[in-house]
């Protein structure tokens, strides 16, 4: 019982609707879900695509579906994800219209969804991924970053619009900007945190940051985690790891689960627990998610094509010794 060690929400993410092996359908996920976790985020049925497939029709069927269960279940739902460049219906890529316009449609989007679940999550990732590793803004496509359209026709100020109409829309619900490789990567993480000191200073509401940790069997340690949660720490804001998984074969140098890949994931997952827990005090942490709960279900193998293992259960929904490494960093002060 996982979730039990901690005060905190303990949260894994999950396939539900017909994007993936929905867990609705599988007794498997649902037993480890039921027993080790209190939080569900969906992997994708709550992204803009799925939520509004053409312009004003709304789809809530799914993500209603799923927080039903979860409720029934004793477990609170992290929305996820208001507003992202990417996963967003071909009507909203392709949008004609002037800045303004543009901004109506985020709004109409952002309160529409919010407003529905009104009351009903314990957070939302308001805008997901607006930055690039080198700090700047996600703009135009650069290497194998893709463009935010949202940038593109509106600006910067795109992120506010979407906080402030969050907030509107759910007077209570946590508000996130959420990203990957801040765990590791100073430049892209000041530049968040710029803004959101901007954003503090003029009353833009945002609650705390999302650290997605997608990280490396090998990197990035403990010391350099602690540093960079420390630093949204310094900023009264919530600290949440909303996505953590572990690639375990990068350079495709693994052909199978050994046991010694299974021992070095373990101490991973303890380490970052251990990292959390020293660094964010219990009054700003929004919790710890996985992002899949069995290693079956990841994302990383479809895309990177290694066989890989990232995940804290087996092909067999078995734990794996990095279920006892992630309750061993729970037990960290
Ligand atoms: O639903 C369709 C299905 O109808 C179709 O037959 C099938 C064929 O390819 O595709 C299905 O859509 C896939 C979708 O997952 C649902 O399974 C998409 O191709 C696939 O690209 C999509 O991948 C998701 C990915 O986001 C998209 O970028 C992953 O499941 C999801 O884990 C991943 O999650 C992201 C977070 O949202 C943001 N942070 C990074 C994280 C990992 O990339």
């Amino acid at each position: 019982h996982l979730s039990a060690l901690a005060e905190f929400p303990i949260g894994v993410a999950v396939p539900a609707g017909d994007a993936g092996n929905s867990m609705l359908n599988s007794p498997e996920r649902q037993a480890i879900v039921e027993q080790h976790f209190s939080q569900l985020t969906a992997e994708n049925i709550m992204k803009p695509s799925y939520l509004q497939p053409s312009e004003g029709n709304f789809f809530f069927d799914d993500a209603d579906a799923l927080i039903a269960y979860a409720e029934n279940n004793g477990l609170s739902v992290h929305g996820h994800a208001l507003i992202w460049h990417f996963q967003i219906a071909d009507w909203m890529a392709n949008y004609s219209g002037d800045a303004s316009a543009w901004q109506q449609m985020l709004e109409t989007h952002v309160t529409e969804v919010a407003s529905h679940f009104e009351g009903q999550l314990a957070s939302w990732d308001v805008v997901n991924e607006a930055f690039l590793d080198d700090g700047s803004y996600r703009n135009v496509d650069v290497g194998n970053d893709a463009g935010s359209v949202w940038y593109q026709n509106i600006g910067p100020q795109y992120i506010e619009y979407a906080f402030n109409a969050a907030r509107a829309a759910d007077a209570h619900v946590d508000l996130y900007y959420n990203d990957y490789n801040i765990s590791w990567n100073d430049t892209k993480l000041n530049a968040i945190l710029t803004m959101a000191e901007d954003f503090i200073d003029r009353g833009i509401p945002i609650s705390g940051i999302g650290f997605q940790m997608h990280v490396d069997k090998s990197g990035p340690g403990k010391a350099k985690i602690k540093e960079q949660f420390q630093k949204v720490v310094d900023l009264g804001l919530k600290v949440k790891i909303t996505e953590v998984d572990l690639r375990m074969n990068a350079d495709g140098s693994a052909t199978s689960l050994t046991n010694q890949l299974l021992l070095q994931q373990k101490a991973r997952y303890q380490e970052i627990v251990e990292a959390y827990i020293e660094t964010v005090p219990p009054s700003l942490r929004g919790g710890i998610s996985v992002w899949g709960i069995a290693d079956p279900d990841t994302w990383i193998v479809p895309l990177y094509g290694n066989p890989d293992w990232p995940l804290m259960f087996d092909d067999q929904f078995e734990p794996k010794p990095a279920l006892q490494g992630f309750a061993d960093g729970l037990a960290a002060t």
